[in-house]
């Protein structure tokens, strides 16, 4: 294990960025504490069946309590950066109007330790916790949503904008359009399905809103969005799988990201007649495609296409682990996701391709030629893992598939951005590890774990695993490799 925390770190390119995410609503519970407003995913989540085993977010990981022993382990492991998000409902309880001071402070304190321990804070405006008042109005599918969003970014750029490194406006609106307006697997819980479009292009707006408020600032921070990517494979040559896989590329892929990069929506989108009732104005997509600083992309995994409906929409074990009965919802669709054959997958079911992260970035820079420098801004894999105890009673976790997955896939991602790779010409900047640690995985509950920490659910303890010391020697051997002049942490803005 030791020799290929040697090799990748020998791997990673000058300057090149290694961090860890997490994300407000899942890891820092105090859900009604210091003036916190309610969230959407507070009340969906409270819901009988909404969430695996019914599993609760009120305490999460306690992070709201444990802030600062959980920066001092970032600081242990050494990395250069920290991905985190901003509760909206935490700073902003209703989602407009006035702004609570113990929430501003709270991330005020993060980010201070932050800086005076050399890591660069990332900030996320919006990962998925919207405020209830919001939701309420209609959430996404609500216009005024994304107004609300670039005020709410005025305010984070006003508080934390001299102190921020990387702000990242949105996360992942595939996932928050397609699981909780068309699905109803997420909050809101709608199940809109075609209908939900219209989420799809405020949530874009919102993040052009931000976009426009943080420069407007003049943040000296660098500003992206973050986009999840999966490249669609078709399971056979026939020609049915092949539109099927090319279909779900433009719903879960293209419909994100050329709106941003391109300035508009795919073609087969914008004549589709469900979207006639929604004509996006040239003002919008002005908005929506402004110049990034860099663009954030999720890689989790490649997902295979097969016509007709299948068995299900998603393959019966990935639809468990999510606690969601989607055979209602692939009745009569016509293609379904499948397993690929001989393939190892997570405990989600996810299929575990490091090659096709070389594939996804191949894709980006071949649909986007000017797209800008490019952070993984998500990466990671939830197993079971195996919990032994040493003669102390000391908890060992010898997570070493995920030592593989993350290995396997930071080194792809350099490889495939290197001179000669099939992605060269993307600037590739860094890569954050979902996760620091094992924390609420939305309907998934606590059951799907992607922590480089072990988090005990009832005392709260932490317990570093075997991916957390890997990534640690990762870290000190690049640092023991570079000049001494050359610390671990990336210079911060002033
Ligand atoms: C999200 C995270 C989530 C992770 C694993 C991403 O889609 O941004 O919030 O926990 O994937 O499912």
């Amino acid at each position: 294990m030791n020799a290929s925390a040697k090799g990748l770190a020998a791997l990673l390119p000058p300057r090149f960025t290694l961090g860890v995410a997490t994300a407000a609503f899942q890891i820092e519970g105090a859900l009604d504490e210091d003036g916190r407003g309610p969230s959407g995913w507070d009340v969906f989540a409270a819901k009988p069946g909404s969430i695996v085993e019914d599993h609760s977010p009120a305490i999460a990981c306690d992070h709201y309590h444990r802030m600062p022993e959980d920066v001092a382990l970032m600081k242990e492991l050494g990395i250069d950066s920290y991905r985190f998000s901003l509760s909206w409902s935490r700073v902003q309880p209703g989602g407009s109007g006035p702004v609570n001071p113990a929430g501003l402070a709270f991330y005020d304190r993060l980010i201070d330790l932050l800086l005076a321990n050399g890591i660069a804070p990332m900030a996320t405006l919006y990962h998925w916790d919207t405020p209830l008042e919001l939701d309420d109005a209609g959430g996404w599918m609500n216009r005024d949503t994304a107004y609300r969003l670039g005020d709410f970014a005025a305010i984070a750029a006003a508080a934390y904008g001299d102190r921020v490194s990387r702000w990242v406006t949105v996360n992942e609106p595939a996932t928050v359009s397609t699981n909780g307006y068309m699905l109803g697997l997420h909050a809101p819980g709608e199940a809109l399905m075609l209908k939900a479009l219209p989420s799809v292009h405020h949530q874009l707006l919102g993040h052009g809103l931000a976009l426009q408020a943080l420069r407007a600032a003049k943040v000296p921070g660098e500003i992206g969005i973050t986009n999840v990517y999966s490249p669609m494979v078709p399971a056979s040559i026939n020609p049915l799988d092949k539109i099927g896989a090319g279909l779900m590329d433009m719903a879960q892929n293209r419909l994100y990201a050329d709106p941003v990069l391109l300035g508009k929506y795919p073609d087969a989108v914008r004549t589709a007649a469900f979207f006639s009732s929604f004509d996006p104005s040239s003002e919008d997509m002005a908005l929506i495609s402004q110049p990034l600083d860099f663009y954030g992309l999720n890689y989790y995994m490649p997902t295979r296409v097969a016509a007709g409906p299948g068995d299900g929409a998603v393959p019966k074990g990935m639809a468990e682990a999510m606690g969601d009965d989607l055979g209602g919802s692939a009745s009569g669709s016509p293609f379904h996701i499948t397993s690929f054959p001989d393939t190892e997958t997570t405990a989600y079911g996810w299929p575990i391709k490091p090659e096709y992260m070389g594939v996804a970035l191949a894709e980006m820079a071949r649909r986007y030629p000017d797209l800008p420098p490019v952070y993984i801004t998500e990466g990671g894999a939830s197993f079971e893992d195996l919990e032994i105890r040493d003669p102390e009673g000391r908890l060992i976790i010898p997570d070493e598939r995920r030592v593989r997955y993350l290995a396997d896939h930071i080194a792809a991602a350099i490889e495939a951005t290197s001179p000669g790779g099939a992605a060269e010409s993307i600037d590739l900047r860094g890569y954050y590890v979902w996760s620091l640690m094992d924390n609420f995985e939305w309907s998934g509950g606590f059951k799907q774990q992607f922590g480089l920490l072990h988090v005990d659910s009832g005392t709260q303890t932490r317990t570093k695993k075997a991916s957390y010391y890997w990534l640690q020697e990762v870290l000190s051997a690049r640092n023991r490799a570079a000049s001494p002049a050359v610390p671990g942490a990336e210079a911060v803005p002033a």
